[in-house]
């Protein structure tokens, strides 16, 4: 099968982005025919500092290589490295209407929190998202509960260009974890750990350092009772069992046997000390890619040479379709 996913160069990559998408990354990569993208074009849809982005742009990529995104198995790029992403938003942008991009909830949620940048890429957003995907002839696309309604739209983008100019695009399928496919902030439960959270202690970064995770999942925010349980009535202490069974591999059920009659202090300290001690070799992998960004740029560039060969093939066919005249 054909999968492709994302991920925006923004804040840092978290361990919410790690369990939602890029574990099972790690997991398809094996098997399949995979592609792994930095989406620098969708992080501009909030304003950047054009230093940052393009340093963030090198340590996201060294955090896919570190994380154990092989370049020997799946193709690993930087979108704006492959034109043909622009080239396709725009033709699917006129098979779009306003009012679906206006209804999206990650546009309502983002104007509300930039109003004074409400600019037209983040309405158009899912455009590019859609065009990405649809780009590779993907089959499957993993990523965590909240690209769902972008994974629709793209779906419903394909069927529509599809009824309108003949067969050309395959039809994707999201592949959305059952556990962790929504990892809440550390410091409020009832809201998704973002990578773009001010709170410092909300989030963990995969590249985080060991006293550091430590420390955040200390002061986490859980409720009084002191009952390790999974339930709805506890986010805080659901969301800790959950991050603890993706890096332990142990299920919620075990643990929550395992943890009966010990206190939440103790429990967090497990937490951190399973999260630290399975992210100590990707952080030091990490350093050691950072250190040769030469080697970098080779495997962004032979990334991006491999993507746009698959994308120009697509450009060509939809071209045909929607009557361009060829080049
Ligand atoms: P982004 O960069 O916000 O997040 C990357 C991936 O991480 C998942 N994720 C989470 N999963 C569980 N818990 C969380 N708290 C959490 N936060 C984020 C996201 O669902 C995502 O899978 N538009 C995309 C990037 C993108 C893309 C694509 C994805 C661009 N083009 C094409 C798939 C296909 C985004 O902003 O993800």
């Amino acid at each position: 099968m054909r999968i492709y996913s994302g991920i925006q160069p923004t804040g840092c990559i978290t361990i919410g982005n790690y369990i939602g998408a890029v574990k099972n990354w790690l997991e398809l990569q094996e098997e399949n025919e995979c592609l792994f993208a930095i989406a620098n074009q969708h992080a501009m849809t909030v304003r950047q500092v054009p230093q940052e982005l393009r340093e963030r742009t090198y340590s996201f990529f060294a955090q896919f290589l570190a994380c154990g995104l092989d370049p020997e198995k799946s193709i690993l790029y930087v979108q704006s490295n492959v034109p043909q992403h622009s080239e396709l938003a725009w033709i699917l942008s006129c098979t779009t209407y306003i009012g679906e991009l206006e209804r999206m909830t990650q546009f309502k949620d983002k104007s509300r929190k930039n109003e004074d940048n409400i600019n037209a890429g983040l309405l158009t957003y899912p455009v590019l998202m859609a065009a990405d995907i649809l780009l590779f002839k993907t089959d499957l696309v993993p990523v965590g509960k909240d690209q769902k309604q972008h994974l629709e739209l793209t779906r419903d983008l394909a069927i529509r260009f599809n009824n309108r100019y003949g067969d050309t695009f395959v039809v994707p399928e999201p592949y959305i974890p059952k556990q962790g496919a929504k990892i809440t902030s550390l410091q409020n439960p009832l809201e998704k750990m973002s990578k773009s959270d001010k709170d410092q202690n909300a989030t963990v970064s995969i590249i985080d350092s060991a006293d550091v995770i430590m420390k955040k999942f200390k002061r986490a925010v859980t409720d009084s009772e002191n009952r390790i349980a999974f339930s709805e009535e506890k986010p805080g202490i659901s969301n800790l069992l959950t991050i603890y069974s993706a890096f332990s591999g142990e299920s919620i059920e075990s643990a929550e046997r395992r943890f009966e009659g010990k206190g939440y202090g103790d429990f967090k300290i497990a937490v951190g000390e399973t999260v630290a001690d399975a992210l100590s070799p990707v952080r030091e992998k990490y350093a050691a890619y950072m250190a040769d960004k030469a080697e970098l740029e080779r495997i962004m560039k032979e990334g991006a040479e491999k993507a746009s060969r698959i994308a120009s093939r697509t450009i060509a066919k939809v071209k045909k379709k929607i009557g361009f005249v060829s080049d």
